[in-house]
């Protein structure tokens, strides 16, 4: 689906479809040469890095094991409270294994934060991040990431998984959503 479809609902194109993919080659390329030597486990936050996470597993060339977590932050609305509770776990035991963080999206921080210090509390040997995207200017917490794909500014943005009441996933690019859409 490309953004023709929505074009009455989107402001700008912030990330093109070709950006994303050249650039999801690149961060893949760094997996690759830093897991030469061991099987890392890809941890997808869903729903939101479903796509990143398919592109970038498949842009690697080294052996991966791939697994899935859904979040779920309390509070209300679109303000993340920090205090995550867990509504899909991993089917994987990650004790000794080298696990590297798959996300969308990277707001307050608070999401990642709080997962990175879980897997790391269940004995991961070691945790990274890589997120596609951040807004520097949302976060509320430090957060330590080994790789991001693009900083963008603090809009609503839409597409390649990222959802507003569940739409606009489909997008092959991102977008930044037209405030008269959630208003
Ligand atoms: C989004 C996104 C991150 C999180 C980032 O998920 O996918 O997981 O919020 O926000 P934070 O940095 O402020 O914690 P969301 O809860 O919207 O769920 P979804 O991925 O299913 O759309």
């Amino acid at each position: 689906m490309n953004t023709d479809h929505v074009q009455n609902d989107i402001t700008e194109v912030l990330v093109t479809e070709a950006q994303i993919k050249q650039r999801v080659a690149e961060m893949a390329h760094i997996l690759d040469e830093k897991y030469q030597d061991e099987v890392p486990l890809l941890v997808g936050v869903l729903k939101g890095a479903v796509m990143f996470m398919a592109d970038i597993a498949r842009a690697m060339t080294v052996p991966i094991n791939m697994d899935w977590m859904a979040l779920s932050s309390y509070g209300s609305g679109t303000v993340s409270s920090g205090v995550i509770r867990i509504l899909k776990d991993l089917d994987a035991d990650v004790h000794g294994r080298h696990v590297v963080i798959i996300e969308d999206i990277i707001d307050s921080g608070l999401t990642l934060s709080w997962l990175a210090a879980n897997l790391e509390a269940r004995g991961a040997a070691s945790v990274e991040v890589v997120a596609l995207l951040r807004k520097p200017a949302a976060m509320k917490v430090e957060v330590d990431v080994a790789q991001v794909g693009f900083d963008i500014p603090n809009e609503f943005v839409v597409g390649y998984g990222l959802d507003f009441n569940e739409r606009y996933r489909n997008l092959t690019s991102i977008a930044v959503l037209d405030p008269k859409v959630y208003r």
